[in-house]
């Protein structure tokens, strides 16, 4: 299940760190976030350095749609009542300005990654909620009308049309970005020591740490775990659909996504909190909907994506903990990774050369609202469930049932395990208590992976580490063909 931008898009590798170095920045990620915080910080003369776990660009951002865009769903009405016009109206700047970053380093850079400005559009069939959101932003200062007929065959009442936003091949972009850059790759963090970060072949030193690692790993200080969910939505590749020019989502809770790449017409949703996939049908609905609205399409290829939620639907990006006035993170891009990537780096970028940047404060992570509680309630009582359900849930299956390419929690004389039988009847066991807090771990049928309820860490059915907030995997022994009696 490779994404499009990585079958089209080799990476070049680069060496891990091997001995003790010192730099001005070190940026723990090399996704988007990472690389742009890097570039933008050597812009102004700040040795920045960036160490990423595996490959640069082979987390989240190798899945994204790679839109970029300030138009975030059907959000400008909500964010005026719930955040005031003020809040609002920085937001669609910031995240305006973002798109327009993108363009300006795309062409100073002369960068070949497949850029097209093209428009932004969120479809509806409630014309009033169309009508009045389209009032709200324009508003705030977005490019924004109304439109009512759409060169998608989505049966809808109209869009917001956002003008002038853009679409990219993330990859191509970050292999030519990073060129310049510092970067060591396949070196995953051991340990951080307030200015030292230790990885097993050496350490970096730094005044300053960025943590752009899509989940912030560290626990303590900062709690994000108590503060975010993550999300997982699916993309399919279409061939012989008919093209579009336009970018496109629905509102709703079951929106689809809709934009072109070249020959392929990338179909994007059916999106449901990690670990709660119980059905593993995600991939089936969407090919269901490709069905429906391409009949002649093929599918060519299909991936999965992450995505970190915040309570009030705004990234924190800023000092990562009251004690930690050096370190900062960038995290909670909602589904806008892109957009919130650039913003992210812009407001980084600025903190750390100590000049005030106009859009800080309201996605600076102390902030705090009563609108958080409900959500930041909902969310701890899913880790709390998570906790209880792994001393209380006693599943009756047992491993001799477990049908080739699917998983069960099975009872064993020293406690539960997750087992999956591969289609050649191979047992693969794993540790089900997630390594993070400590949740039970779910089977996600729709990417044969063992996902984490509470905060959404990933773990391949051997047991490798996928996804954090979690740094271990859960493997255990396998023995093959056995049954576990
Ligand atoms: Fe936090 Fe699993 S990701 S307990």
């Amino acid at each position: 299940m490779e994404s499009i931008w990585s079958s089209t898009c080799r990476m070049k590798e680069r060496e891990s760190l091997k001995g003790d170095i010192r730099a001005d920045v070190a940026v723990i990620g090399g996704g988007m976030a990472g690389i742009l915080a890097a570039y933008t910080l050597e812009r102004e003369g700040v040795h920045t350095v960036v160490l990423e776990a595996e490959r640069i660009g082979g987390g989240q951002t190798k899945n994204t749609t790679a839109k970029i865009t300030s138009q975030h769903g059907m959000f400008c009405r909500s964010f005026i009542e719930k955040k005031g016009r003020e809040t609002a109206e920085k937001y669609i700047q910031a995240n305006q300005a973002a798109v327009e970053e993108y363009k300006k380093i795309i062409y100073r850079e002369k960068i070949d990654c497949d850029l097209e400005e093209t428009d932004s559009f969120v479809y509806s069939d409630d014309e009033g909620s169309l009508i009045l959101e389209a009032e709200a932003a324009s508003k705030l200062g977005a490019p924004a009308s109304l439109v009512r007929k759409l060169e998608i065959p989505v049966p809808c009442a109209g869009a917001v049309k956002f003008r002038g936003q853009a679409q990219f091949h993330p990859l191509k972009f970050l292999e030519a970005l990073k060129e310049e850059l510092t970067i060591y790759e396949n070196s995953p963090v051991k340990e951080i020591e307030e200015e030292r970060i230790l990885t097993a072949g050496g350490s970096v030193k730094a005044d300053k740490i960025i943590f752009a690692t899509h989940y912030p790993f560290v626990n303590f200080p900062g709690m994000y775990f108590t503060r975010m969910h993550q999300e997982r939505s699916y993309v399919l590749a279409l061939e012989g659909a008919e093209n579009i020019k336009g970018m496109y989502i629905g509102s709703g809770p079951d929106p689809l996504s809709f934009r072109q790449y070249g020959k392929y017409l990338l179909l994007g949703g059916k999106s449901h909190r990690t670990g709660e996939n119980k059905d593993g049908c995600r991939y089936e609905e969407l090919r269901e909907a490709a069905r429906r609205f391409y009949p002649r399409s093929r599918e060519a290829a299909s991936w999965s994506a992450q995505d970190c939620i915040t309570a009030d639907q705004i990234p924190f990006i800023g000092q990562y903990a009251s004690d930690r006035p050096n370190w900062f993170a960038a995290t909670g891009f909602q589904k806008w990774g892109m957009t919130s990537s650039m913003v992210s780096a812009m407001i980084l970028r600025d903190r750390i050369c100590g000049r005030a940047n106009p859009y800080a404060d309201i996605f600076s992570p102390d902030r705090f609202s009563s609108e958080e509680i409900p959500q930041i309630m909902k969310d701890s009582g899913k880790a709390v469930k998570g906790l209880i359900k792994r001393f209380f849930h006693i599943p009756g299956d047992t491993v001799n049932l477990i049908a080739p390419g699917s998983a069960s929690i099975v009872e064993t004389a020293e406690g539960k395990v997750g087992v999956y039988r591969a289609e050649d009847g191979r047992l693969f066991q794993v540790d089900i208590v997630c390594p993070h807090l400590g949740c039970q771990l779910a089977w996600n049928p729709d990417e044969r992976t063992w996902d984490c309820p509470c905060h959404g860490s990933r773990f391949d059915y051997e047991g490798n580490l996928l996804e954090g907030p979690a740094q271990d995997g859960i493997r255990l022994e396998c023995k093959a063909g056995a049954s576990l009696g």
